[in-house]
């Protein structure tokens, strides 16, 4: 077991706490700082001894690459050859911020576990002054995935992390809540188009406003529709398929809404872009079902079977409620976890993951879900609400 510092930075970005964390980095450590998105577990990212520490303390799979996490855009110079020109309309227009980028990577620039052997590498601009600060001071690209235990819902708060990570990492810095909550969006430039990897803080809409006309943005992968008709729609489309499940898992008719489906595989056609993409994540302990349909009256109908019917089966059930909806729950006998509004898709972005956890600290069993509305951040948010069901999806 490790000692776990602590460093609180909610009182100025520029104290002593700050230059112990950064120190500790350049030294080989692994220290968690909060980012615009979620937080990130960091480590220099030349060092490959530094870096097999990240993967150990998550307990992450060696085929999952890590972003790299620069103070500003001048330093990618070191990472990668050139940039196209839609790259660097993307970089002039969104960082610092919630994008990341996968390029070329320059031989020997970073170390072979941070890219797992690829020859592009993620990188990004966090839009956050802590970040910024300590990877400034520190010297060091750093490399940072969320700073969770792999599988687990990312941390939105320094709490959360040291309820995965402590006595793992050499230290936190607390940044306070994150401000997006949701990881940044994932990109890669082929040709004249824009692929989107994972879903995240800058939206689809955004991309292709950014872009402009002449410029496609694609989804794949990461963006995996919904099962059953999300299926045919990606053969159509040629894409990647995320949820490929047992036919009784995603069966819409299934009479038993929340049988077990934690060990049920969840793998791909193809080998995703984003090594990512094919793990389960971002899951809370209880098996979750989440519904989703366009009349707000089926959907709150069938929220309300599903949980009834779980409870019948003994378990201790919650539901994920609109705050529209919220009301409609009363009576049952489960928890209702208000996320936010189905007008404001980025309120309940910045409070999916701790309502996640809250799930986990009530030791609920069985979690049925209210789907959100697609649009802006709602397509990041519903991309991670599916993979919390690890797929399993009701639709009315
Ligand atoms: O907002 C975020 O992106 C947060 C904060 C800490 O910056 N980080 C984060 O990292 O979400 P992580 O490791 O949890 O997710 C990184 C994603 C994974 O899906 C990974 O497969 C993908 O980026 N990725 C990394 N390098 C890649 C590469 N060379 N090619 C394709 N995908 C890559
Ligand atoms: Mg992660």
């Amino acid at each position: 077991m490790l000692e776990t510092k602590y460093w609180q930075t909610e009182t100025g970005i520029g104290g002593h706490g700050l230059r112990e964390a950064a120190a500790a980095l350049a030294a080989g450590g692994i220290v968690a700082f909060p980012t615009e998105t979620v937080y990130g577990l960091g480590a220099d990212a030349r060092n490959t001894e530094a870096v097999a520490r990240i993967f150990a303390a998550k307990g992450r799979p060696s085929d999952n690459p890590l972003i790299v996490h620069l103070a500003s855009g001048e330093a990618l110079d070191s990472l990668t050859e050139r940039l196209n020109d839609i790259e660097r309309k993307l970089i002039r227009a969104c960082w610092p911020g919630p994008l990341t980028l996968v390029l070329p990577v320059k031989a020997g620039a970073v170390s072979p576990l941070v890219t797992a052997g690829l020859d592009t590498v993620a990188v990004r601009v966090p839009a956050h002054d802590v970040a910024r600060r300590l990877i400034a001071l520190s010297g060091c690209p750093i490399a940072a995935p969320s700073a969770n235990r792999s599988g687990r819902p990312s941390p939105t708060e320094a709490a959360h992390v040291l309820e995965d990570l402590s006595g793992r990492i050499d230290g936190v810095v607390d940044g306070g809540e994150t401000g997006i909550g949701l990881e940044s969006t994932v990109v890669r430039v082929v040709g004249d188009a824009i692929h989107i990897l994972r879903p995240g803080g800058v939206t689809c809409e955004r991309l292709r406003q950014i872009a402009g006309p002449g410029v496609q943005v694609m989804t794949e992968g990461g963006e995996a529709p919904p099962p059953s008709e999300g299926l045919r729609d990606a053969e159509r489309q040629g894409q990647s398929v995320e949820f490929v499940r047992d036919a009784a898992a995603v069966d819409e008719s299934s009479e038993a809404p929340l049988e077990h489906v934690r060990g049920a595989a969840v793998d791909s056609v193809d080998r995703p872009r984003s090594p990512g993409v094919k793990y389960k994540h971002y899951a809370p302990l209880g098996d979750m079902l989440l519904v989703v349909g366009d009349d707000p009256d089926r959907v709150v109908a069938a929220v309300r079977e599903a949980a009834e019917h779980a409870r019948r089966d003994g378990c201790k059930v919650g539901i994920i409620a609109s705050s529209e909806h919220a009301g409609r729950y009363a009576g049952l006998a489960a928890e209702v976890l208000v996320c936010g509004s189905r007008h404001a898709p980025a309120e309940a972005a910045r409070r999916l993951y701790a309502l996640l956890r809250e799930c986990d600290r009530l030791g609920l069993d069985a979690i049925v879900a209210e789907g959100f509305p697609e649009a802006g951040i709602g397509a990041a948010l519903m991309n991670r609400m599916r993979k919390a069901a690890g797929g399993r999806i009701r639709k009315v």
